[in-house]
């Protein structure tokens, strides 16, 4: 009998393209290419789908959980999507706490998947308020946390699926690797996979520059920096500014026909900063979720 996928058998394997505009003269004269790894084609949405089936599926296979149970999540947005989703399939419980400034649309997506979310209030602390609520959840034996923030698992998806990915699909000739960092599960993971195939490979992170929003990353204070993070792996930061990554997510869509979110815009700003420095590079970059998934801040549509 023909076997089929499950929809968790069609996480990863996304597309890699080039941009044709964006780039212009510069990046034409100085002959590198960049390439956009389209994330948002995962099924629930993003980069996420990697980090949440391995972070589940691995605790699974040790027998830290089993169909059923609850688990408990802080999350600024597409983990939760992509842990509901995730949850969905495999049959657990889950609790998303996430602060009440972020999108409708991302509330919306993962009680669709079934979880139950707790809103807290922005102004109590944001990220680092919900990661202590989760804590204190699992001490009173509420369920249990992932913690994607500290996971080897959530960094692994990435060792084991996307590095690999980007190193065929590049043909191993990628000079460049430029993510948005938040967990920085994704920077991480794919740059210890590609430093094992070609050391020579540069290792860029985009993070917000100071009093600048970007869904979804953070330039963490010293004690809520992810435990997975090693600063050693990355070999230059960008910050950048919260309307100059708006701008270009405008013109990702406009000019590349990429709809993409905010971050994925962040890294792509970065990654043109690296392109006016190189000649002859490819450089990738992560489009880490769609553009869809933020309509109603009004992004796309700014004010005239
Ligand atoms: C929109 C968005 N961009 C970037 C990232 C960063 O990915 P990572 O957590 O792997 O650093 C995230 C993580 O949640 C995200 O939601």
């Amino acid at each position: 009998m023909k076997t089929y996928m499950t929809i968790e058998d069609t996480i990863g394997s996304t597309p890699l393209v080039r941009l044709q505009r964006i780039p212009g003269a510069l990046g034409d004269s100085r002959g590198n290419v960049i390439l956009a790894k389209l994330e948002g084609n995962n099924p629930a949405g993003s980069v996420k789908d990697r980090a949440a089936s391995s972070m589940i599926r691995r605790a699974e296979e040790r027998g830290e959980i089993k169909p059923g149970d609850t688990l408990i999540e802080a999350t600024s947005g597409n983990t939760g999507i992509a842990l509901a989703m995730t949850a969905a399939i495999r049959g657990y419980k889950m609790i998303l706490i996430m602060p009440d400034n972020l999108s409708l649309e991302r509330r919306a997506s993962m009680t669709a998947y079934g979880a139950q979310l707790i809103l807290t209030k922005a102004s109590e602390g944001g990220m680092e308020y919900a990661r202590d609520l989760a804590m204190q959840m699992q001490a009173e034996g509420k369920g249990k946390v992932l913690d994607q923030f500290a996971n080897p698992d959530n960094f692994r998806a990435h060792i084991e699926s996307t590095g690999p990915e980007l190193w065929e699909q590049t043909g191993g000739e990628i000079t460049h690797f430029v993510s948005a960092m938040g967990t920085t599960g994704t920077i991480m993971g794919v740059g210890t996979y590609l430093r094992t195939q070609n050391p020579a490979i540069q290792v860029v992170g985009a993070q917000p520059a100071p009093g600048s929003q970007i869904p979804g990353i953070r330039k963490w204070p010293e004690a809520y920096q992810p435990k997975i993070y090693d600063p050693a792996k990355v070999d230059a930061f960008e910050l950048i500014e919260q309307a100059e990554a708006e701008t270009m997510a405008r013109r990702m869509a406009a000019e590349e026909g990429i709809f993409g979110g905010i971050s994925a815009a962040g890294a792509l700003v970065a990654a043109l900063r690296v392109a006016a420095r190189v000649e002859n590079a490819t450089i990738v970059f992560i489009v880490c979720d769609r553009g869809d998934r933020y309509l109603s801040t009004g992004v796309f549509n700014p004010a005239p």
